[in-house]
Formats: structure tokens, C-alpha cells, sequence
């Protein structure tokens, strides 16, 4: 596909995480944190071994709610070296991807059911120099990102309905992430988000994701630390039986 093989961080310092290198990586949806207390939520997550931190972005207009924006993201960029994923569930992602890759994101994810141009919005967002991903709502096709499938870094396919954290994981969509499991080259990543715990993980892992997002069950538990070692245990149980391409 893209032939980018290596995306390091580009705002983050650390040079450990490249998004394209194959392996099941648990990434914490700050969404579920303390709000009062983010630099230290991060620093948990950060010395527990996570390089991938989920930054959920909600405009109130794709999604009913409002969460953090650019901002929010810029403050804590200098206190962490984890890998910035930012999931923008915005009406207008091509209209502000731009200051969330200033901000110190280091990949953008985008909805697909917001544009009717997604090559143009893919197009954009890699010309800021980012890796890029798009996202599936539960009920959304494959076939909606037919035209950009091999373009992207990353496919998020969304096990809940965008919009709030903690929801109950929807095991319909396991069967699209099994196909996109097929479709994906080795260097694409397979990302779920949503009710993802120690309970779900295990099935989609087994379904073929890689990339497991993860709120309530990281932030909200009691040891965040053994919660993410759990998590990434049952990940890698469920991978030994997902079906190779
Ligand atoms: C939902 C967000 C998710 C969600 C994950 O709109 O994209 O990242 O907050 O939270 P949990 O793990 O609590 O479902
Ligand atoms: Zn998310």
C-alpha cells in the first residue's frame, strides 16, 4: 500500500513507536481520565509502558457531546512522549486537522460518514505529515471506504455509538472487523473502540484487531497498571486465534 512503512512519531519524542510495526497495542482513551488531573492520568498510563494515548475529540454536531479540542491536546503534548492518536469525531475534520497536527497529534482519524470527498480529506491530512486513519460507525460498511481502503494507515472500526465513553460493546460488528482483517495489508493498522474490556477484548482480538482503545476499563479502574496488563494479555490470547489473511 502506501509504501510508508515506518511512521514514526512526529511530535512526540520518543522514536519506540511506529505505528505500521505489527504487534497488539492497548491504547487508553483519555475521554475516561480525570479531567482535573490529566498530566498525572498520563504519566500512569505512560510508566505503565503505553505508547499510544487515544485522544477523543468531539464537536457536539457530528457527535452528541463535547469533549476536549486542540487546546487540551497542546498542554499535555510537553508532558508526555506517547504516540497522539487523535480520533476526531468532528463534522469538519479537513477543516482542523491542521491544529490538531500542531497541537502535537501525531495521527488523525477521521469519520467517514462526514465527507463525500474522503480522498481529499486523506490527501489533507498526510500533507500535514501524519499518519491518517479512518473510522467506521457501527452500522457503516466497508464498502464506504472502498475508495480510500489503501490509502490509510489505520481503519477504526467503532463498537458503540460514537459520542460517550462507557457503553456496552456491540459484538455485531465483529464480523466487519474480521473482513477488514482480510482486506488490511500487514502494514495497516485495525483499530476498535468502545466498550472494550476484559470481557470484549478477547473476541476482538480474535476477530483480527490490533489496536484495542480502552476508557473505563483503563482509567476507571481501580489499577489502572494490572487493568492494561490484562487487557493486553487476553489481546494477545484472542490474536493467537485470529484467522492470518
Ligand atoms: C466513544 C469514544 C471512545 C470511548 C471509549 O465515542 O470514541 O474512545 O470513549 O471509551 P470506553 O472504553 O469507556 O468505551
Ligand atoms: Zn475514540
Amino acid at each position: 500500500m502506501k509504501g510508508n512503512t515506518t511512521i514514526a512519531p512526529k511530535n512526540s519524542q520518543s522514536s519506540r513507536f511506529a505505528l505500521a510495526h505489527p504487534a497488539i497495542r492497548i491504547a487508553p482513551s483519555l475521554l475516561a481520565a480525570d479531567f482535573s488531573r490529566l498530566k498525572e492520568e498520563l504519566a500512569v498510563v505512560e510508566s505503565a509502558g503505553v505508547e499510544v494515548l487515544h485522544l477523543d475529540v468531539m464537536d457536539g454536531h457530528f457527535v452528541p457531546n463535547i469533549s476536549f479540542g486542540a487546546p487540551v491536546i497542546a498542554s499535555l503534548r510537553e508532558h508526555s512522549k506517547m504516540f497522539f492518536d487523535a480520533h476526531l469525531m468532528i463534522a469538519e475534520p479537513k477543516r482542523y486537522a491542521e491544529a490538531f497536527v500542531q497541537a502535537g497529534c501525531d495521527h488523525i482519524t477521521f469519520h467517514i460518514d462526514v465527507t463525500s470527498a474522503p480522498v481529499a480529506v486523506v490527501d489533507h491530512i498526510r500533507s500535514l505529515d501524519v499518519s491518517v486513519g479512518v473510522c467506521l460507525n457501527p452500522t457503516t460498511p466497508i464498502s464506504s471506504i472502498d475508495a480510500i481502503l489503501n490509502r490509510v494507515d489505520l481503519v477504526l472500526v467503532m463498537s458503540v455509538w460514537p459520542g460517550f465513553g462507557g457503553q456496552k460493546f456491540m459484538p455485531e460488528v465483529l464480523p466487519k472487523v474480521a473482513e477488514l482483517h482480510k482486506r488490511l495489508d500487514e502494514h495497516q493498522r485495525l483499530q476498535i473502540d468502545g466498550g472494550i474490556d476484559v470481557r470484549s477484548i478477547e473476541e476482538a482480538a480474535a476477530a483480527g484487531a490490533d489496536t484495542f482503545v480502552a476508557g473505563t476499563a483503563v482509567f476507571r479502574t481501580p489499577d489502572p497498571t494490572a487493568s492494561l496488563t490484562t487487557l493486553h494479555r487476553l489481546a494477545t490470547t484472542g490474536a493467537g486465534r485470529a484467522a492470518r489473511p
